[in-house]
Parts: structure tokens; sequence; C-alpha cells
């Protein structure tokens, strides 16, 4: 019997919302995968913090850290190998993924944006911006979507796709929570879609 673990690696910049999901997730549908390491840009955030309580390893890194962008790229692969990273999940990581980790990692790297894909996506969508758009736009409903990592921002091959209700009294921050609460629940989904889909 297989019981090779898929290992994760969770690449964050923030309050790491989605990355406590999954966590909690993984174990409570007894999914065979483990998170090993948690990777960010910044030395303290939420996500970090989390990882630390939870005997996650994590990963400091930063482009400033080097004097080239290809070093900076090697030391991230020379860290995925470190840990025997399987997947990447992307979960409010703020800057760009290096196209060398992305070639890396060919159906095996996803993130999470808080809206209905294709629409809202690309430069500048991000954080509040992007429900803020949505309800510039007059749309009726909303939502979450996962998507394989490509080299070009939310524009890789979607996986998993759910529906936000957009109600007649939403502010930007009204909506954005109720997306969040979505995104909680879709990107377990999606990693147990993928997991599936990597074993059949
Ligand atoms: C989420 O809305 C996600 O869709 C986007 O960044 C946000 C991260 O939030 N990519 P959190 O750090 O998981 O709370």
């Amino acid at each position: 019997m297989n019981t090779h673990k898929t290992r994760i690696a969770v690449f964050c910049s923030g309050s790491g919302s989605n990355f406590k999901a999954l966590f909690h997730a993984i174990r409570n549908k007894h999914l065979p995968t483990e998170i090993v390491l948690c990777l960010s840009n910044r030395a303290q955030c939420g996500a970090m913090e989390f990882a630390q309580q939870n005997g996650i390893a994590t990963v400091h890194i930063t482009e400033k850290q080097f004097d080239s962008f290809d070093k900076f790229a090697s030391a991230m692969i020379g860290r995925m190998k470190e840990h025997q990273v399987d997947i990447i999940l992307l979960a409010g990581y703020m800057r760009k993924v290096p196209d060398a980790i992305v070639a890396a990692f060919p159906e095996r790297m996803l993130n999470i944006h808080p809206a209905l894909l294709p629409k809202f996506g690309g430069d500048g969508m991000y954080g509040i911006h992007v429900h803020t758009a949505v309800l510039e736009a007059g749309e009726t409903e909303t939502g979450a979507t996962v998507h394989f990592v490509n080299e070009e921002y939310d524009k890789g091959a979607i996986l998993l796709q759910r529906t936000v209700p957009i109600l007649p009294d939403d502010t930007p921050e009204t909506l954005a929570a109720r997306v969040l609460e979505c995104e909680h629940a879709l990107y377990p989904d999606a990693l147990e879609k993928l997991l599936t889909l990597q074993r059949s």
C-alpha cells in the first residue's frame, strides 16, 4: 500500500486564515497529506505564527536577501527540495512566484482567488480591490476560485469554483468576509480534488 503522504508547502503573506482552514481540514477529513512548510516573504505574520505554534517548519525568504532574482529563485527551489515538497498552495502570498518554481511544479501548484475568475483577476485585483470592483460592476453574484498557477497572474486552469451571493446592502468589507468564509471550505475541497486527480 502506498502510505506516502503528499507533502505540502503553503506560501502566505498575511493572516493565513486559508492556511489555518487547510490545516484543520486536512486533520478533520483525514486527507493523505500534510503541511510540512510555511513559506513567507514576511518574518512575522499570522500564518508564520500559526505554523510555529503547530510545529510546522517556516521559511522567511524575500528577493531582498539575494543579489539577483535567479539566486532567489534557486534558493526557493532548494528549500522545496530540502523539505521534499510535492504540492505548493498559495494562500494570500503577495509576491510573484519565480517562473522557475512554476516550471518545477507543473499541475502541482494552486492559488485561491476571491472572485469568479476569469472575471476580476490579474493586475491590481487583490484584497478589498476585488470586492470593490465586483460591487461597482453591479454583479449579482461573486465567489471564489482555486486554479492552477502558471506564469500569468490568475490565468491558470480552474480547478474548483463556488459562488457567493451579493446582498443589496453589501459593502466591499461585508462581501469580503462572506467570500473568505466560502474560501475556507473551497480550498480544502480543491485540495482533495487535486489529490484524487493525482492518485487516479
Ligand atoms: C484570500 O482572500 C485569498 O483569496 C487571497 O488572499 C487572501 C488571503 O487571506 N489570495 P488569508 O491570509 O488566507 O486570510
